[in-house]
């Protein structure tokens, strides 16, 4: 560990240690969640044990959060944005602190956030013109590209599926930066409008090999049919909230560990709450290799979640 990790780690520890009773009272509120942080600091701090952050996404949009009366952490903040908890003591020693840790140790699970209708096909019309879109560009797309070209040497050959891969415009970039060579993109949606531009896409690439087909993901037991033996399915702004309910998303999942090569890479992520946690996943079959990005995972900056996935 560096030292600035070691310096943030003692920090946290003596934050700690100086717990006001008052926090540790309101944090035994037995409230329901929306989302839960854990900590895995048994490397670190071996007597502390898991450390566990709850909180609410409250209707007028600032987060109650809460520690869970079980765990020997106990926080009790109300603020804004999602952890911009001023009032918290260790706000910024634990956030210090966690950015150092791996993104196997860390997990943003929002599995139980209440359930969204999902969104109306009109809404996908223009969805790329409302601000989201450049965190998508920005922020997601890299990070699921770097998450690939990491493992690139890992991953056995075969192709690659986009699922609720709208306009192609995460399968060009990775196309075109060519980092598996594979023969095969699949970009699988139903939205005509996203389709219609990803084939444009497709041509302009000047290739037979992005393939772009129309599928209900959220309905479609045979997502796979056609498609052999994938080694990389992605999933960016699929599996999360106002998309697919945690049901849907299990038999989605679940499809593509099926599909899957052994050593076959499975990349979650996205903008809203993913639905499912690195337990569900697990208990697919799913080896969890990575479930955050650490630095991101106390805040509001995305992508705070990050599944990937191992089959
Ligand atoms: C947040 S967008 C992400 C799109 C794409 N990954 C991107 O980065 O541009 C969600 C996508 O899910 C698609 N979608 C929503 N419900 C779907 C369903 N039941 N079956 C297939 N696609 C669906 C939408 O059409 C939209 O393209």
């Amino acid at each position: 560990m560096s030292q600035e990790a070691l310096d943030s780690l003692n920090k946290f520890i003596t934050d700690l240690k100086q717990t006001p009773q008052s926090l540790k009272e309101r944090g035994k509120q037995p409230t329901p969640f929306d989302y839960e942080i854990r900590i895995s600091t048994a490397n670190y701090i071996p007597d502390l044990g898991p450390l566990v952050m709850r909180g609410k996404f409250s209707p007028l949009g600032y987060p109650v959060i809460y520690g869970a009366p079980d765990q020997k952490l106990m926080v009790a903040c109300f603020g804004n944005p999602k952890f911009g908890c001023i009032q918290d003591p260790y706000y910024f020693s634990l956030k210090s602190f966690v950015k150092f840790l791996k993104g196997s140790e860390v997990e943003a699970d929002t599995s139980n956030s209440v359930e969204m209708d999902p969104a109306p096909p009109w809404f996908w019309n223009n969805w790329k013109n409302g601000g989201y879109e450049q965190v998508y560009r920005d922020k997601i797309y890299p990070a699921v590209l770097k998450t690939i070209n990491q493992r690139d040497r890992e991953i056995p050959p075969g192709p690659t599926v986009d699922l609720f891969g709208g306009d192609g415009e995460f399968v060009e970039m990775l196309y075109k930066a060519t980092l598996l060579g594979s023969e095969r993109y699949y970009i699988l949606d139903n939205h005509q409008p996203s389709l219609d531009k990803a084939r444009q896409r497709a041509n302009v690439s000047n290739t037979d090999t992005i393939v772009v087909c129309s599928k209900n993901l959220a309905e479609d037991a045979t997502i796979f049919e056609d498609i052999t033996q994938p080694s990389v399915v992605t999933a960016i702004g699929g599996l999360c909230a106002s998309i697919v309910d945690r049901a849907q998303a299990r038999k989605i999942a679940s499809q593509v560990y099926n599909a899957l090569q052994d050593r076959g890479l499975f990349v979650v992520t996205g903008f809203t709450p993913v639905v499912l946690n690195a337990a569900d996943f697990s208990e697919i079959g799913f080896k969890v290799e990575q479930m955050s990005v650490p630095e991101n995972a106390i805040s509001f900056k995305r992508p705070d979640q990050l599944y990937v996935l191992r089959k």
